[in-house]
């Protein structure tokens, strides 16, 4: 009877959602982290999920190894749980993750084609432009803390941290704040944030303003010692005020590339009336008010109470925009709106949901841009609107969070020759 600690040898099959492949074992599924497809490999059995239905695996030799398998560039990507493919190229990484979404587009969404071409050619994942070897990106880095002080992350699937003096994916301005070489004893958690404006600043919790944050670099804000709780980031040439702690894409490049693709997939026009939900500090909204033009109308609506009142301040300037502080499936059940020509969906990780899908369909928009960071929340509602006879006109994932099995994908909902309202 195979169980925990069991070693075995295994052919790796498919990629799957989370970061691991599929492998079979007396015909139960084996999910095997740091393998790649068409590798044979040696795994230790490190789990297993209810009643012994599937078990979870770890890759420990490679026996015979895919083309794309290259040395970890991190000396603990073995152990950290923050990272699933340092072992492959970024080019597989990258096609590995489009299996993914395509995977999941087909399997909760019931899509077969995207704009009229089946999936495999329509739906790819692009770089951020300029990233070439995907490391250096972090901006921003939540650290725990083990009971020593010491700051890294949690080991896979554990609450056990790794402790860590680098992490290769953080970008050189929030590496040299120093975090990770200092000891931060009596602290649960470090948030550091590298903001593309230049500020830095560094929030331990509980609060904690002793010898470590003390010595950190005179320019870094610690809130309660010295500075302020937020930083400005750039995106588009406008500047956006966000708490250390708030939401804002993490890669340098990730916020102008997904306004732009947006931009692009949407073609606001002037006059027309937009829905940004889920609008954090307001990034959709500030950066596509212009291509509305005076005569557009943006209504903006994000359950934060500190994010909607950073957005108040980032767009004070652009008045055709209206900021509603409300959970975004409360406003819509609540709002008198009839139509709207355009709307942006960036929910968080769960997804917007049957409700919110349906309520944004109601209104008749002529086309629904849906911002997504989990490949299988979008299938799931991607399928919600196909059922009401909209289609889907195309799909681009981003790959945001190289080294990690983390994407970004957008899609472009428009109505269908069957669409019911
Ligand atoms: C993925 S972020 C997107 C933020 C923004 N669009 C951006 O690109 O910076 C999702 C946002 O949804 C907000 N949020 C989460 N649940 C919500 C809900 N039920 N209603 C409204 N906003 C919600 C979060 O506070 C967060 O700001």
């Amino acid at each position: 009877m195979t169980g925990v600690g069991d070693r075995l040898t295994v052919e790796i099959e498919a990629i799957a959602h989370g970061g691991h492949c599929v492998a079979r074992h007396e015909g139960r599924v084996v999910f095997v982290r740091h393998a790649i497809p068409g590798e044979r490999v040696d795994v230790v059995i490190t789990g297993q999920g209810p009643k012994g239905r599937y078990f979870l695996a770890d890759a420990v030799n490679v026996i015979q190894a895919s083309p794309d398998r290259v040395d970890a560039p991190c000396a603990y990507a073995s152990t950290c749980g923050g990272c699933d493919f340092q072992h492959v190229n970024v080019s597989r990484q990258r096609e590995l993750k489009a299996d993914v979404l395509r995977e999941q587009l087909a399997r909760l969404g019931g899509l077969d084609q995207v704009g009229g071409q089946p999936l495999a050619d329509a739906v790819r994942v692009d770089p951020v432009a300029g990233d070439m070897d995907g490391l250096g990106w972090r901006t921003r880095v939540r650290y725990a803390v083990d009971p020593q002080g010491r700051v890294g992350f949690h080991r896979h699937h554990s609450h056990e941290v790794v402790p860590i003096d680098e992490c290769v994916l953080a970008t050189p301005e929030l590496t040299s704040i120093g975090v990770q070489t200092r000891d931060w004893p009596g602290t649960r958690e470090v948030v550091a944030v590298a903001a593309s404006s230049g500020e830095r600043v560094v929030v331990p919790s509980p609060t904690h303003v002793g010898t470590p944050a003390r010595s950190l670099p005179v320019d870094v804000a610690v809130p309660g010692l010295r500075g302020r709780n937020w930083v400005r980031e750039i995106a588009e040439g406008r500047e956006w005020r966000v708490a250390a702690d708030g939401f804002w894409q993490v890669h340098p490049g990730a916020a102008g590339t997904l306004v732009h693709y947006v931009r692009e997939i949407l073609s606001p026009l002037p006059g027309e009336h937009l829905l940004d939900l889920y609008s954090g500090v307001g990034l959709f909204a500030g950066l596509l008010a212009p291509n509305l033009g005076p005569s557009g109308q943006i209504d903006a609506v994000e359950v934060s109470v500190p994010a909607c009142s950073d957005a108040r301040r980032n767009l004070h300037d652009v008045p055709t925009v209206r900021i509603h502080q409300s959970a975004v499936d409360t406003w819509l059940s609540e709002s008198p709106l009839e139509t709207v020509d355009l709307v942006v969906l960036d929910p968080p990780r769960g997804g917007a949901g049957r409700r919110v899908i349906e309520a944004v369909l109601g209104l008749s928009p002529r086309a629904v841009a849906y911002v997504a960071c989990d490949p299988a929340a979008l299938g799931r509602d991607l399928g919600y609107a196909r059922a009401l006879g909209w289609e889907v006109a195309c799909v681009r994932g981003f790959d945001l969070f190289p080294m990690t099995h983390h994407m970004e994908a957008v899609a472009l909902i428009v109505p269908g020759s069957a669409t019911t309202q």
